[in-house]
């Protein structure tokens, strides 16, 4: 297939190949950067800011915000986002989903005009412990663009770390849908840990299948996986 599938020592070498197509983008063009949360892009994060790389012309598109939290919580991905990288490497615009907008329809909606206005030329992806990308989980539709997802007891104890208690995670997203992520020109995908070589392996090896969401990458024209040793040791 056509994806391309590089395993380094660390996830910090990962991360720092992460940097440069992400430097590489930048360089030749590339102005809509898609992002994503979670602990496995920040290593990149404190890259691009300890960086010179000029984002003040560059708009940024992220993939999902948890629904009902407002952009000063800090377990919402606005804050996550600000505090990551915005607020030390300036974009010229920067969307999330708004998580606190009751008019679902409308907020999808508005999103898919956002993606519309905004074609994506990078996007950066992580990988749930199930094979979800965005908050797109196993079973999801292929030809969904934004969504109200809601999240698996998988995502929500994986996801619980951050939080004060279970009962505190939100059980719903906004997420960009898997034909959104698809539509990116050019695709990177982090995975570490050990905890994530299942997934890994079925993403890669597996049929394409939405019970594997992120296997749809395998039909894409531009896919690089960055992974570490132990994300890799199922291949
Ligand atoms: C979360 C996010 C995903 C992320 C994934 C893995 O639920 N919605 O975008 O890629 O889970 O998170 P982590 O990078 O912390 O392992």
């Amino acid at each position: 297939d056509k994806m391309k599938v590089l395993t380094f020592d660390t996830a910090d070498q990962a991360s720092q190949k992460a940097f440069e197509i992400f430097k590489e983008a930048l360089e030749n063009g590339a102005s809509v950067f898609g992002l994503a949360t979670g602990s496995t892009p920040e290593p990149l994060y404190e890259k691009l800011v300890a960086s010179d790389l000029d984002f003040s012309n560059a708009t940024s598109v992220n993939l999902d915000e948890y629904y009902g939290l407002a952009g000063d919580h800090p377990q919402s991905y606005r804050y996550y986002m600000q505090e990551k990288i915005f607020n030390h490497k300036p974009f010229k615009e920067t969307f999330l989903p708004d998580g606190t907008n009751e008019d679902v329809e409308g907020e999808i909606k508005a999103y898919n005009q956002i993606l519309a206005d905004h074609p994506v030329d990078l996007q950066l992806l992580g990988l749930g412990s199930n094979g979800h990308i965005g908050f797109n989980e196993p079973g999801t539709d292929f030809e969904q663009r934004t969504v109200l997802a809601d999240l698996t007891d998988e995502t929500i104890n994986a996801n619980k770390r951050f939080f004060d208690s279970v009962e505190d995670v939100p059980t719903q997203a906004f997420s960009m849908g898997i034909a959104s992520i698809m539509d990116a020109k050019e695709i990177v995908l982090m995975a570490f840990g050990e905890g994530k070589a299942d997934a890994v392996k079925a993403m890669i090896e597996g049929p394409v299948t939405n019970e594997v969401p992120a296997s749809i990458l395998q039909n894409h024209p531009n896919v690089t996986i960055l992974l570490d040793q132990a994300a890799a040791s199922k291949l």
